[in-house]
């Protein structure tokens, strides 16, 4: 058994799907009885509310599972209790945050009582976060080091959920106004204007404007195991305006599987004085990928297949390369060297 706590959200519901796919059988967990009650009886799965202001009410749901997956956002208000109880519980923690401070949050707070115990907590195990820094790291290769790396997001289109939006709107609360990059090796919060750039993205999307600086969680995961002093990431300027708009719909089901037409391509460079290696990502709906993402890593988490414990991300703790072959029928990987 494993527990979503979010299980009726947008991802969660992904993720509920993916795991009844592998055979897990997942609890469902969130702050609303009704919602839950909604989903158990479309699933026959059981329900079991809880909310982060009461950990009785977490310990409930988390009672009997091997693990738990946090996909309720903003998670500046449920990481901390989710991981609370998952360390009461003595199981695995996973989530999908794409909030950099939250994410920061997690490795500065948790890192060392989580290897004393040796836990294991992989916070945003999802497509921003997880899939980059699992991209970076299979394209390092035998590499410890490199001076840069780029993750560079192409997007057909970004329709946010109420979960994305909501998250944003506490990362931007939290800067002041500010915008966040990661320079020299640390976090740095800038007043200037992100700078706009062409990116030339390989085959199919070619040469495409990107906002540079598009700051996402990818700059909290890949230097917390590699060293690399400069981690930049960017998105395609249509993209980014469409997470911000106002008037954006929210993702629509487009195929039964209930994933969106949206289509992604990561492009990650890493370079290293005058090298330069590759790992290039396609796929389908990014919330929808979120799914396949986590629950391979809790499979592989509870099958023992982990190189780390303590706060980790995906590159840490797992073989990266075969972790991404392992995706296959959801992604299209492409390594250069
Ligand atoms: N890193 C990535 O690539 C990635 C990918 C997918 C999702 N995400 C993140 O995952 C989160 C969820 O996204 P989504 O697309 O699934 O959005 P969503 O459909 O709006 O779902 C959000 C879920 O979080 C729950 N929630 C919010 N605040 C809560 C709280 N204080 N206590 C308990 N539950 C709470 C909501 O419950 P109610 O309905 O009761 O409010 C809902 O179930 C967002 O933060 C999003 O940024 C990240």
């Amino acid at each position: 058994m494993v527990t979503v706590f979010g299980a009726y959200g947008h991802t969660g519901r992904f993720v509920v799907t993916e795991l009844r796919e592998r055979g897990f059988v997942p609890i469902l967990a969130g702050r609303d009885a009704d919602k839950l009650k909604a989903l158990a009886y479309e699933t026959g799965l059981e329900a079991r509310p809880a909310s982060v202001d009461d950990p009785g009410s977490l310990d409930r749901a988390l009672a009997g599972a091997a693990a738990v997956i946090n996909t309720a956002g903003p998670f500046a208000t449920t990481g901390g209790p989710v991981i609370e109880a998952a360390l009461r519980a003595g199981i695995p923690y996973l989530d999908v945050a794409a909030e950099i401070e939250a994410n920061a949050d997690t490795f500065a707070h948790f890192g060392e009582r989580a290897r004393a115990a040796g836990a294991v907590i992989v916070p945003a195990m999802a497509f921003y976060g997880g899939l980059g820094d699992l991209l970076a790291t299979a394209a390092m290769g035998e590499w410890t080091s490199a001076d840069e790396a780029h993750v560079a997001y192409a997007l057909s289109s970004w329709h946010p959920t109420a979960g994305t939006r909501a998250s944003g709107v506490i990362s931007r609360e939290r800067r002041d106004g500010r915008r966040v990059r990661f320079a020299n090796g640390r976090l740095e919060y800038r007043d200037d204007p992100s700078p706009t750039l062409e990116w030339s993205f390989p085959e199919p999307v070619g040469p495409r404007d990107v906002i540079g600086e598009f700051t996402m969680a990818d700059v909290v995961t890949v230097p917390s195991h590699l060293s690399i002093p400069e981690v930049r990431t960017y998105m395609t300027v249509e993209a980014a305006k469409d997470v911000v708009s106002a008037d954006a719909p929210a993702p629509a089901p487009a195929d039964e599987s209930g994933r969106s037409a949206q289509t992604f391509l990561v492009d990650v460079v890493v370079r290293s004085g005058s090298d330069e290696r590759r790992a290039v990502a396609t796929g389908q709906d990014i919330y929808a990928i979120t799914a396949p993402l986590v629950v391979e890593a809790v499979e592989r988490v509870l099958s023992g297949r982990t190189k780390a414990v303590g706060v980790v991300s995906a590159g840490e703790i797992f073989d990266a390369p075969d972790f991404l072959r392992a995706l296959s029928a959801h992604l299209t990987v492409d390594l250069r060297k």
